[in-house]
């Protein structure tokens, strides 16, 4: 090899051009790779429909923790309605037992002012996908407040009161023991002409649902579980003549109105 300089491997490589030249060129190979390889995944994920299929997977478990799907349009319609008839305006604060995966949650923390909006569920399952949601829709300068309590956040929310305290689909998963704790505990946090709503469940089968039971009751039964705190039943009616869509049946489910007598 005579006629080429030794190369000197102890040498800095700012000082041997040749390698230094070998290394860009091998960092812009690995860039272009990594870029075409990027460009390459994107396209499949497109042409599999993976993100439509993430989007209805995430769907699906939010229907599956609230309990009815198919009808998750109807039921966030319907909560928001509803409440916006019986009086609900942007400066009023509501507390919602029984959140679930922010089915109503969502629309309701838009329409509030700021801490207007206090969630309750007993399941933390349920509420990681409900901060997951909040986070989604881009609500997080509202301030929501998400309790995990078995006792309605009695601990958690002291003596704070509510204009509205909503509980849907609820009751009826709630043993005697439990609501007659509910009844005691909402007998003080409701603000004065505060009204405390809820659906109940009056002639289908008893059953179960995930861990809870499933019950029928009265309307009696109920209003002397209320009155027992003090607290005044007014019969609103089955939420189908309220103005609830599907054929479905909880279409007859009753709404009831409790309040300070
Ligand atoms: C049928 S889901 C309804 C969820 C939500 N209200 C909606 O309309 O989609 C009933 C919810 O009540 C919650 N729940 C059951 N027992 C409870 C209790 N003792 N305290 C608080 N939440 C409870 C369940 O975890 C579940 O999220």
């Amino acid at each position: 090899m005579a006629g080429l300089p030794p190369i000197d491997r102890e040498a800095p490589c700012c000082q041997r051009p040749e390698l230094a030249q070998l290394e860009r060129t091998s960092v812009l190979l690995k860039r272009t790779r990594h870029l075409w390889k990027r460009r390459a995944q994107r396209k499949l994920f497109k042409l599999a429909g993976t993100q439509g299929m993430l989007d209805e997977q995430w769907q699906h478990s939010l229907e599956d923790s609230m309990g009815f799907r198919g009808q998750w349009d109807e039921h966030r319609r319907y909560q928001m309605e509803e409440l916006k008839r019986l009086g609900l305006t942007p400066s009023s604060t509501l507390l919602e037992i029984g959140c679930g995966p922010l089915t109503a949650g969502i629309p309701l923390i838009e329409f509030l002012a700021s801490d207007g909006y206090v969630g309750v569920d007993v399941r933390s399952s349920v509420l990681d996908m409900s901060w997951q949601q909040i986070g989604r829709a881009g609500l997080s300068a509202k301030n929501p407040r998400l309790i995990c309590s078995d006792s309605f956040g009695s601990a958690e929310l002291g003596d704070r009161q509510f204009d509205f305290i909503w509980a849907f689909s609820v009751l009826f998963h709630l043993s005697d023991e439990l609501l007659d704790k509910l009844f005691a505990n909402f007998s003080q946090r409701l603000a004065p002409r505060g009204q405390f709503i809820a659906n109940i469940q009056t002639n289908a089968d008893e059953s179960t649902w995930l861990e809870f039971p499933f019950l029928k009751r009265s309307v009696e039964v109920y209003e002397t579980a209320a009155a027992k705190h003090g607290l005044r039943t007014v019969n609103l009616g089955t939420i189908a003549e309220r103005g609830f869509k599907l054929e479905s049946v909880e279409r007859d489910n009753i709404l009831l109105q409790f309040s300070g007598a």
